[in-house]
């Protein structure tokens, strides 16, 4: 039996661990750090996402089969190198690849020399250059900082006052850290997610999968890590999911070996669907997090299987999908995603089987759940359709007590 190491401690994470513990090849999980709610179905060990060597030295002792990194950080850090230097087995991209997603402006300039479809973009490191641009241009603009800033480095003025402003924040004060702005052309559409597994040219697309990124309902208010998501995405055709394949996904994994930093792992497209046809909004080098919470409980493949053919460049398994259809709610700290309190209790009614929680942000206190992230649950509803999803999940979210805690209602509003 196989011993695997899950990197990180979120939603994704204990989803990807309640899917590995789906095989039947699995004996062993660890998770690192993990959270309460993982902590029933792997071993939590107390290793930080980002303390590579850590990580490293835990694998060696413990005879790791398989490495599988949830995280950006942990892949900007490196692991996956150190990894493969130590002649262990890991799942995800190496530090250069994982570029994709750690700078827009390398991400953009890839698009621009490969010609896969994306908003028009300038980067800049002066300010005065930036607003001068700006000024030429129209609103709404989208700006964005060149680097990892989790999910808050994009903002979309509607005037210059405010595009200044910005401006001001990411070149001048160095808010964000010292970096580059990418100043982008403001597109309209439904967006959606598209993950594949990646390994160089070869890339096998999961089912796709829709976020809600604004923290309230009617997709109000402030950018967050995701508030709720559902798959599959029947807004999009066979032909937008082709073109995606054909034109953006395949071309990007030949684009990144041409240059040098061949892709494995899960290549994350955040797509829209514009008037145009799909564009990309952005690269994640990673699985994304909520979606992987409605995507892996409908695979019906070992996902061990997957996981070390992209690891070790071998034959991958036909990949099978469940026709169940699944559609999740974030319940949230109140204030998330700015800031917010932890350390409330929650308590959790009994799961039925129609139904998943996945821990985002949880802790152990005295035996009892406690909130201690931004994002703490994503409860996942099962169903026929998308309608009878919601319903389950809704139903369970109301379960929830806790008296920290919002979410959307809205999750779906496009499909239902
Ligand atoms: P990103 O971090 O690049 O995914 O951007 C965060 C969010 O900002 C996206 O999910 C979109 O809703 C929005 N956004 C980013 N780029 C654009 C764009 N070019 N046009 C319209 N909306 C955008
Ligand atoms: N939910 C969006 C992301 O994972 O980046």
């Amino acid at each position: 039996m196989k011993k695997v190491l899950v990197i990180g401690g979120g939603g994704r994470e204990h989803a990807i661990v309640d899917a590995l513990s789906r095989s039947p090849q699995v004996g062993k999980i660890y998770c690192a750090p993990g959270n309460a709610g993982i902590s029933a179905q792997a071993e939590c060990v107390a290793i930080k996402d980002t303390d590579v060597e850590g990580l490293k030295a835990f694998a060696l002792e413990n005879g790791i089969d398989l490495a599988v990194v949830g995280p950006e950080v942990a892949l900007a850090a490196g692991v996956v190198d150190a990894f493969k230097s130590a002649g262990l087995r890991i799942f995800g991209p190496s530090k250069a690849a994982a570029t994709i997603e750690a700078s827009k402006d390398f991400a953009k300039q890839l698009m621009a020399k490969y010609q896969i479809p994306t908003a028009a973009f300038e980067t800049f490191e002066d300010y005065d250059a930036a607003l001068e641009y700006v000024k030429k241009g129209s609103f709404p603009v989208v700006l964005k900082y060149d680097g990892l800033a989790a999910g808050k480095g994009v903002v979309i003025p509607e005037t210059l006052e405010e595009a200044d402003a910005t401006l001001k924040d990411m070149l001048l004060d160095d808010k964000f850290g010292k970096g580059k702005v990418v100043v982008e052309e403001f597109l309209t559409g439904p967006e959606f997610s598209f993950m594949c597994f990646v390994d160089g040219n070869d890339v096998y697309p999961m089912t796709l999968s829709q976020d809600h990124k604004r923290a309230y309902e009617g997709d109000k208010g402030p950018n967050t890590g995701g508030m709720g998501a559902y798959s599959p995405v029947p807004i999009i055709t066979d032909e937008d999911l082709e073109f995606s394949l054909e034109k953006v996904m395949k071309p990007t994994a030949a684009a990144m070996v041409s240059e040098g930093c061949p892709f494995t792992g899960v290549l994350y497209g955040g797509l829209m669907k514009t008037p145009q046809g799909p564009k990309v909004i952005e690269f994640n080098c990673r699985f994304g997090d909520p979606e992987t919470e409605v995507v892996l409980p409908r695979l019906d493949t070992d996902i061990y299987d997957i996981f070390s053919a992209v690891a070790d460049h071998a034959p991958m398994p036909a990949i099978e999908w469940k026709k169940e259809v699944t559609m999740g709610f974030v319940m949230a700290s109140k204030g998330y995603p700015g800031s917010y309190d932890k350390g409330y209790e929650i308590v959790i009614p009994e799961e039925r089987s129609d139904v998943r929680i996945y821990h985002m942000g949880t802790t152990h206190k005295d035996g009892k759940y406690c909130t201690s992230g931004g994002r703490v649950l994503m409860v996942v509803g099962f169903g026929a359709d998308l309608q009878e999803a919601h319903d389950k999940a809704l139903a369970a979210v109301e379960s929830i007590k806790c008296e920290n805690l919002f979410y959307r209602r809205d999750i779906g509003w496009r499909v239902l």
